[in-house]
């Protein structure tokens, strides 16, 4: 069984090295996706504070499509390079919003939302495959640590993905 217990007062770099710890413990045996991307937003949910959304969109053919999360229900399809989830997956890249209301074309799942945080899944080193998206009620809610650890446990999460491609299992 898996028990989180979070412990109290821990700086941010402390929390982040704490969250890659756990992160790797619930990843490490699991080769399926969904299962440990459900469980990453769970962690996360949990974990971090200032938050009203985290999930996973699924890069198809068609565009994004929503995957595991934590939070409020939220919009199931986001169109080719729509929104600040289709924009990180266009242009490979992070999307770092600190006020939503100033991001042409944000989609408003939740009213609630004031930034947001966005950053690629990749596999294979460059192969986009979907989006880790956190949304905070919190106007200016993340910074470039943030991002860093948010990548890095993008790539915890999809390294069992790559590894596979690769026939390294
Ligand atoms: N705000 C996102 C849409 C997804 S929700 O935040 C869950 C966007 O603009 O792509």
């Amino acid at each position: 069984m898996f028990r989180l217990q979070i412990p109290k007062n821990l700086s941010k770099a402390e929390l982040y090295r704490f969250l890659e710890e756990q992160a790797r413990a619930l990843i490490a045996g699991e080769l399926d996706f969904i299962a440990n991307a459900a469980n990453l937003c769970s962690l996360l949910w949990h974990c971090l504070p200032d938050i009203n959304w985290v999930g996973i969109y699924r890069l198809k053919p068609e565009g994004l499509v929503l995957g595991p999360f934590q939070g409020k229900p939220a919009c199931t399809r986001i169109p080719p390079g729509k929104g600040v989830c289709g924009t990180c997956a266009l242009r490979n890249e992070s999307v770092l919003v600190p006020d939503v209301r100033k991001f042409p074309g944000h989609i408003a799942c939740d009213p609630a939302s004031r930034s947001e945080l966005v950053v690629p899944l990749r596999v294979c080193e460059d192969l986009v495959i979907g989006v880790l998206d956190l949304d905070s009620p919190v106007e200016n809610r993340f910074d470039v640590v943030d991002q860093e650890a948010m990548e890095a446990l993008s790539r915890l999460l999809t390294g069992p993905v790559s590894n596979l491609l690769k026939g390294d299992l």
